[in-house]
């Protein structure tokens, strides 16, 4: 396969809420919250980068050691040729170990933001110059087109890092029934998902000793101040995060430290003394819990890996 000239394909007409609306009907909520996605703005992102080499954070480890091991044995499910569709294309790390153990024939990293996708496709076109890439600028949550020449070869689809966890379970549903729709009937989606542990590890890797944490929650902050005009004093809010045992999830909450009003985007919030913004969950599984998901979802699961200690899992569902 020849390397493609730099193109992209825009999947459907999707118009997006504004950070500004999403931002008001947290805030206005009770318990307020705020959605994750807008952590990785850049400066977000590159404290996202640092979360991931952290000591205390063992699931970007884990998963990299998954792939690792059991590059050959995921590959063994992606005949030659397959179109492999990573759905939200960060950093390609962990794709790479993918690449170089398959011979695939396209790459189609889906992101939202067509700037991230474009820098690391070009890196991706130096290293893999017999890959195809065709990016497609897309939010994945919402049924979308593969382009057209894709569907005559086998599609498989790609959600590393756990990002799943990050989704409600009905959301987390909701993503692996539209990824089928997206890929279509025989596809494969291998998809890394954080496993239930013991909560001293869980508390540490959500509250790491050097901080970087607690920068990436209180950024929420900082780029609410820069984009929407508001008057947040980072000093007066803190970082939190605990494992709730009930729901199986981290919580990452910005708790007020003091009775304050702020402004954002034009309007007045309130917030008492220890009163909580909800910043983020993520969502940790057995095995069987996300098998049980998965096949709720329409996908029926057919492999499954973890790392030596049992921290992390890879799985291979089937539609
Ligand atoms: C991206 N996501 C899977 C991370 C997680 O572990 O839920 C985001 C994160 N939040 C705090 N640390 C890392």
């Amino acid at each position: 396969m020849r390397a493609s000239p730099q193109r992209a394909f825009r999947a459907g007409p999707f118009v997006p809420a504004t950070f500004a609306e999403e931002a008001i009907a947290g805030l206005s909520a009770k318990p307020k919250w705020l959605l994750a996605k807008y952590f990785y703005d850049r400066a977000g992102s590159e404290l996202f980068e640092q979360i991931t080499a952290l000591p205390e954070y063992y699931p970007t480890r884990a998963e990299l050691s998954i792939l690792e091991a059991h590059g050959s044995e995921i590959a063994r499910l992606l005949p030659a040729g397959t179109a492999l569709v990573e759905f939200g294309a960060g950093s390609s790390r962990k794709v790479r170990l993918l690449l170089s153990a398959a011979t695939l024939g396209t790459y189609v990293p889906v992101d939202i933001s067509r700037d991230f996708v474009a820098e690391e496709s070009a890196r991706l076109r130096r290293d893999f110059p017999a890959l195809e890439i065709i990016p497609v600028a897309a939010d994945f949550m919402q049924p979308f087109e593969l382009p057209a020449e894709l569907l005559a070869r086998p599609r498989a689809g790609f959600f590393p890092g756990s990002t799943i966890g990050n989704f409600e379970p009905k959301d987390a549903k909701a993503f692996i029934r539209n990824a089928g729709q997206v890929l279509g009937r025989g596809a494969v989606l291998i998809v890394g998902v954080d496993l239930i542990k013991d909560q001293a590890v869980l508390h540490a890797a959500y509250n790491d000793k050097a901080g970087v944490t607690a920068a990436f929650n209180l950024n929420l902050l900082r780029r609410m101040n820069r984009e929407l005009g508001a008057d947040f004093d980072l000093e007066s809010f803190a970082h939190s995060a605990f494992f709730n045992r009930e729901q199986n999830r981290i919580e990452m909450h910005l708790v007020s430290m003091r009775p304050q009003t702020v402004r954002v985007a034009g309007k007045k919030f309130r917030f008492g003394a220890g009163e909580s913004i909800h910043t983020e969950s993520s969502y940790k599984y057995s095995i069987d819990s996300f098998r049980a998901l998965a096949r709720a979802a329409g996908a029926r699961p057919v492999m499954v890996w973890t790392d030596a200690d049992g921290c992390f899992s890879v799985h291979a569902l089937k539609y």
